[in-house]
This record gives C-alpha cells, structure tokens and sequence, in this order.
C-alpha cells in the first residue's frame, strides 16, 4: 500500500507499506523518533499518544494499535514536534516543568501529546481527556495542574497552521510480501460503494476502521490477518442524520462523535460513553466495529438495545 502524511511537518510518502505496521513500530523502529513510547501496546496506557489532524479536527490516538495506512492523508505530531522549530518549549511542556508533572518520565511524552491536542482544541475537561495516560509515579495532581497551568497561554504557530499532505487518497496497491508469494488483497475504499463490491469479492476480508480491537489481534495475538480493508476514508460510513423521529449513525461514526452528539441531548448516554474506553479509544473507536467485533467489552449494544435501534446491513448491492 501505498501512502503519505505528514509527520511533525515534513511529508512522509511511503510505497509498499505493511498494512498492519503500526505508526508506533514504524516511528520507533525506521524514525527512530523513540519520544514516543510502547508500554501496554494494546491501547490503554497512553505512553503511545500522538497527535492525528485532518479535516475532523485534532485528536490524540494511540500509536501502538495505528496502523499506517490509517494515517494517508493526514499530519501526524508526535512529541518530537510539540517544541518549536527555534526550540522553545510547547507550553505544556514548559507547565509540566514548572509543577513537577514527572518524575520517572516514561509516561510523559504521551502526556505533553495528548496535553499538547487538548491545548489545540481548547479542551479543559482534563480529567477526561487523560484519562487514557497512565502514569505509575508522579500521581495526577501536578500533571492535571500543568495541564490547567498551560490553558491561556497561545498555540504556538507551527502547531496553528498544521497542513494536510496531497497524497493517495485511495489505493488497492499491493501490500508488502511477508514471507514472499502472493502479498493478500488490500483495499481503502472511499465509498460505501466501493467498499461494498470489494468486499463482496473478498469476503474473508478483516475490516479495520479504528482498529482498536483489530490492532490487538496484532500487536497481542500476532495473527496474519490476510486480506484486509481500511474503511476510515469513507465519509458516507460515518456521521449522524436527523430523520425527524429517529437518528441515523453511521457505522464508521466514533465513540468521540457520538458522545459530542448525544451527551447534551441525552446526559445519562453521554455518562455511559464517557466511560467508554478513553479519550484516544473513544477518538478511534467506531460503533460499527463494537457491534461488529461482539467484543467483551462491547459497551454499546445494551444502550442500543435499550433505545430499540435497528441494523442496517448491506451485501453487495442489497
Ligand atoms: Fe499503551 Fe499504546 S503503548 S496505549
Ligand atoms: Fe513515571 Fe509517569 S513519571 S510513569
């Protein structure tokens, strides 16, 4: 497959990728850019976090169950690039400093990240939003007031200004051999359509959308998923319509935008959601692969339920 993005600001374009190499192996292993760092690797610590911009806005994710085709298209900030090109400090890191927000440091470049996107966005809602960092020694008071500490100061300018790459935006190439022979069937499909027909042509495919319960039959399980199918540059997949008595969601619609949505207009489904994974979860997430997946932890469903909602689904043309 082939791919690019940009990372801390540089174009990146890549031919023949792996499609289930994770951003965080790639960025450790070919970068060496090792700020970034693998504690759980299965998408709860949050030592991982990078910051992932496009047309959606900004959002914190989790490096380790990434896989980089999911990132065409986009910017990609890791902590490497929160300082200024001049070197100054992101002010996160600099109230990080100043309140004594670490001690051992591990935890602490996927905190300046995800610290560093809730700056971009204006959130204040620290508790929440770090939630999906763990830290083991410091404790989350200093950590919480560096984060409030940092609130008025402004964005710095090369993070004000993040542009998106022109690149591929849709590719069936090959993906890379592991073992030598035929290299199984990929697609990123940028339609409902598209993907549809494909799939119906490769039915033992693996559909990955935020691959935050695929990534771990990866990064824990090491299984060869074969052919496989990125369906996060649908938009036609994601989204929630207004039908007058009764709302449409989009199956590649994220836990994070279904909690914008829903958590004003019904307060107790937003205190469910929020209790849904974390912030970088929530932000990859979608409520087709909950369903999908039947995951143990499968926090949607019994809301679903609850609500009488129906399943649209489609094979092929039908
Ligand atoms: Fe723990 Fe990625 S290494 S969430
Ligand atoms: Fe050691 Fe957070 S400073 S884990």
């Amino acid at each position: 497959m082939d791919i690019t993005f940009l990372l801390n600001g540089e174009v990146v374009s890549l031919t023949g990728v792996s499609p289930t190499m994770t951003l965080l192996d790639w960025l450790r292993e070919t970068r060496h850019l090792t700020g970034t760092k693998e504690g759980c690797n299965e998408g709860d610590c949050g030592a991982c976090s990078v910051m992932i911009s496009d047309d959606q806005g900004h959002r914190a994710l989790n490096g380790c169950i990434l896989f980089l085709p999911q990132i065409n298209g986009k910017s990609v900030t890791t902590v490497e690039g929160l300082a200024a090109p001049d070197g100054s400090l992101h002010p996160v890191q600099q109230t990080m400093i100043d309140h004594h927000g670490s001690q051992c440091g591990f935890c602490t470049p996927g905190f300046a990240v995800t610290m560093a996107t809730d700056h971009l966005n204006g959130a204040t809602d620290h508790d929440t939003q770090l939630a999906g960092n763990l830290c083991r020694c410091t404790g989350y008071a200093p950590i919480i007031r560096a984060a409030k500490a940092a609130e008025a100061a402004p964005v710095p300018a090369h993070l004000r200004n993040l542009k998106l790459p022109d690149g591929p935006k849709s590719s069936g190439g090959p993906a890379q051999p592991d073992g030598g022979g035929q290299p199984p069937a990929t697609s990123r499909p940028t339609t409902t359509d598209e993907l549809a027909h494909w799939y119906a042509d490769h039915p033992d495919a693996t559909l990955i959308a935020g691959a935050t319960d695929v990534g771990l039959w990866v990064t824990k399980q090491f299984r060869d998923l074969g052919p496989v199918v990125f369906l996060n540059q649908i938009p036609d997949l994601r989204g929630i319509t207004d039908g007058g008595d009764h709302w449409r969601i989009g199956a590649a619609t994220t836990l994070a935008t279904l909690t914008a949505h829903f958590a004003p207009l019904y307060p107790s489904l937003g205190a469910m959601l929020r209790r849904y994974g974390s912030a970088q979860v929530r932000n990859a997430a979608t409520i087709g692969g909950n369903i999908a997946n039947g995951s143990p932890i499968g926090d949607g469903p019994p809301a679903l339920i609850a609500m009488g909602a129906t399943l649209h689904l489609r094979h092929g043309d039908t």
